[in-house]
């Protein structure tokens, strides 16, 4: 069940120009939030934006148990947020700062579901898309091939803690080719699955696992269809209430229209219906 709840803010760090972590306190956390999930984040009582906004958990630590070497009770249960100052709402959570005050809804949304048997994980992210996708690849001891693709290199964020964390092939792009390979990330995709044994060979079957812009993860669809793979996708809409009451946020699928915040924000990529 999620529900409003308030929280302190104990770290607002920029990592790059764009992005900022967002550390945060809560007063309670209703439920654990898992991978793929989304908070409606609204900066204080001030209404500006009235809206809140939706951002992926990237990180839930809980305290650590009584009398652990941390002391009684550790530390308390914290969230972290990693987001890309875009618009109104993201400029004003850039200026907020430690001691402040955010209200939360959450954690909302489906998240992602467990690899299916004998499927390795490949995760796919396009720019802050890595903010859903790094927890997936945590809470999957590391366990995945992991293709994270962005603009310039200056866009790239964590990879020392991807380096450190994935134990398959982690595959870097860029669309200028300031680092790793040059291109987008789904012709790094295209390159990586060529070079796999196929399935049809006794080889490794994957499952796609794929967050960043729309138009990536129409080309992560096509692809994963055209090839027979399984693939999950998060999709990010515009989004009001974030509990499923105002409908602004539907996407079309061939069941009909669903809701990102409600039914969402991971879809199989084959249900999505682009348009
Ligand atoms: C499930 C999900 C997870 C996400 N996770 C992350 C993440 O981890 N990190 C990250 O950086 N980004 C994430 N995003 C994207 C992030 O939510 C947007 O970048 C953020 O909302 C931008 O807000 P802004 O106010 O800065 O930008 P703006 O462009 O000013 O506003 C964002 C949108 O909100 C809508 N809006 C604004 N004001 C109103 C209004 N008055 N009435 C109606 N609509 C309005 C507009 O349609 C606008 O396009 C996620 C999005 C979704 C859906
Ligand atoms: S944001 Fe209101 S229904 Fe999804």
């Amino acid at each position: 069940m999620s529900k409003y709840i308030r929280a302190k803010i104990t770290g607002n760090t920029p990592i790059n120009k764009d992005h900022n972590l967002l550390v945060l306190s809560p007063d309670d956390i209703p439920q654990r939030p898992l991978p793929g999930q989304f908070y409606m984040i609204g900066t204080d009582c001030s209404y500006n934006p009235l809206l809140k906004r939706p951002f992926s958990i990237f990180r839930y630590n809980p305290p650590s148990p009584p009398f652990s070497k941390g002391g009684m009770g550790g530390f308390s249960e914290e969230l972290q947020f990693l987001y890309r100052v875009k618009g109104r709402g993201t400029e004003r959570m850039k200026e907020m700062k430690e001691g402040d005050t955010v209200s939360l809804l959450g954690p909302l949304g489906n998240g992602y579901p467990k690899p299916g048997k004998n499927l390795t994980p490949v995760l796919i992210a396009g720019g802050t898309g890595i903010a859903s996708l790094f927890p997936l690849a945590e809470k999957l001891s590391g366990n995945v091939h992991f293709l994270y693709g962005a603009r310039t290199s200056d866009e790239l964020l964590l990879l020392s803690e991807l380096k450190g964390l994935v134990k398959k092939e982690l595959i870097i792009s860029t669309d200028d080719g300031s680092e790793g390979r040059k291109g987008t990330v789904i012709s790094a995709l295209n390159n990586f699955l060529a070079n796999q044994p196929s399935s049809a060979s006794g080889g490794i079957s994957h499952q796609l696992y794929a967050c960043g812009p729309s138009p990536m993860l129409e080309a992560v669809s096509k692809f994963a269809a055209e090839k027979g793979i399984k693939g999950y996708i998060s999709m990010e809409e515009n989004m009001a209430c974030g509990v499923g009451a105002c409908l602004g946020c539907t996407v079309k699928t061939k069941k009909g229209y669903k809701r990102v915040c409600k039914e969402g924000p991971v879809f199989s990529a084959e249900e999505i219906v682009w348009i």
